[in-house]
């Protein structure tokens, strides 16, 4: 067997992403034939033990309380974010300052400003960057966006999603960093980034929202008493596509009995095509050509080899579950290394970061809200590529 070198990646945070990235890496190699062999060289995190523990339990060959060292060790080719929002402009910075690759989890930033910050360090100093919209990465989902593209359906008109998760339900949750505007980002940026992550890959970009939000439970229980929540736990909005296409989207973290349950829907002017979470080796399709008699929609395996992922997977009828995501994404990234495009990139994290921004001005101001109105005072910056300021 032929030795293929090591592509080594340092992880920051070890907690739910710090797993599931490390779980990709590790069973990459065993899914597809790579050009490099992923190596979790180093991962961080704050407390010494949790993060020792975490080491072992996940393989990483080392570990570090402190995520500097890892952005500055020179055995590291990728520097993977796994931290809360609020931190992942920081280190993307920091980590792209060194010639870094950088991977950051959803959303880039807490706010447009610092996702701006992140995506200006990448482009500056020219290194490879991707974002974690893991869900692009699910067979169906995959096949969804190729059978749009591919003129299936004809010409997208509405386009609607919804992701409903119960994690905020009950009032005794304490306060952790999900509930602080300032490290979390809202349950818009939460939830609905993946979402209008796909609205943007699927329909194109999006011109104006008009939103509203609310924060139902607004204290938490915290170690000195209570603490005041700073997001929305459930936001909605109406979306203008610039094609002419309209859309609905919802998140809320307090649905009872709706674990982590999304579904988006397009409409086109030749058929309908419907995704469901908690069904997610399938992909629902309305042909509006089908004989009348059969009135109804398909639903089709999305394990078919002929399908986006089909050869990364088990044999049809086995289906995937949502670990496959992150095993998908580490064979996309490694198989384009040294010098492919990673996608999707900061750009893109940026581009849904600017919906996000906007959705919360929308709601606060009760208004309708440009997304040019987000990114026009940034983007305007000198060395700013055109079809960023658009
Ligand atoms: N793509 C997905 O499916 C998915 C799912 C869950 C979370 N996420 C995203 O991944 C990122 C991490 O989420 P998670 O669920 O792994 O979080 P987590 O709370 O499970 O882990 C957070 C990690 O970051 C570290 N950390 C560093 N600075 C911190 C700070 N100031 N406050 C708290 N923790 C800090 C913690 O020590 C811990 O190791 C977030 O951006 C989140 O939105 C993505």
């Amino acid at each position: 067997m032929t030795e293929v070198p090591d592509l080594r990646i340092g992880i920051v945070g070890y907690g739910t992403m710090g797993r599931a990235h490390s779980y990709g890496y590790r069973a990459a190699p065993n899914v597809a034939s790579l050009p490099m062999r992923p190596i979790v060289k180093l991962i961080s995190g704050r407390d010494e033990a949790a993060v020792a523990t975490a080491a072992a339990t996940y393989g990483a060959e080392d570990w570090t309380t402190d995520w500097r060292d890892l952005v500055g060790r020179a055995d590291i080719d990728v520097v993977d974010i796994c931290t809360p929002p609020g931190t992942h402009s920081e280190i993307a910075e920091a980590a792209a300052a060194t010639g870094k690759a950088v991977l950051s989890e959803k959303p880039l930033g807490s706010s447009y400003e610092q996702a701006h910050a992140a995506w200006a360090a990448v482009e500056r100093a020219g290194v490879r960057n991707a974002i974690g919209f893991n869900y692009r990465r699910l067979p169906a989902v995959a096949l969804m966006r190729q059978m749009i593209a591919d003129g299936t359906i004809g010409d997208v008109r509405l386009w609607r999603a919804i992701w409903l998760s119960d994690e905020f339900t009950d009032p005794a949750t304490p306060f952790d960093w999900r509930f602080d505007r300032a490290m979390g980002g809202t349950t818009i940026a939460d939830l609905g980034s993946h979402l209008i992550d796909m609205a943007l890959w699927m329909v194109g970009r999006i011109q104006e929202v008009i939103a509203q939000s609310e924060t139902f439970i607004r204290n938490r229980p915290a170690p000195d008493g209570e603490r005041p929540v700073t997001i929305d736990d459930a936001s909605s909005a109406l979306l203008r596509f610039e094609s002419g296409a309209r859309g609905t989207i919802e998140m809320a973290r307090l649905a009872v009995r709706r674990p982590c349950d999304f579904t988006v829907e397009v409409n086109g002017t030749k058929g309908t095509l419907v995704f469901e979470y908690p069904r997610l080796n399938e992909l629902l399709y309305g042909d509006a050509g089908d004989d009348p008699g059969l009135y109804g929609m398909r639903r089709i395996r999305a394990e078919h080899p002929s399908h986006p992922y089909a050869a990364l997977g088990w044999p049809i009828g086995q289906g995937i579950g949502y670990g496959q995501t992150f095993v998908n994404q580490a064979v996309d990234l490694v198989r384009s290394w040294p010098s492919g495009a990673w996608s999707p990139s900061f750009a893109d994290g940026l581009a849904v970061q600017a919906v996000c921004d906007a959705m919360e001005l929308s709601a606060a101001e009760r208004r309708w809200v440009g997304i040019a109105e987000i990114t026009s005072a940034l983007d305007r910056s000198p060395g700013i590529p055109m079809e960023m300021s658009r």
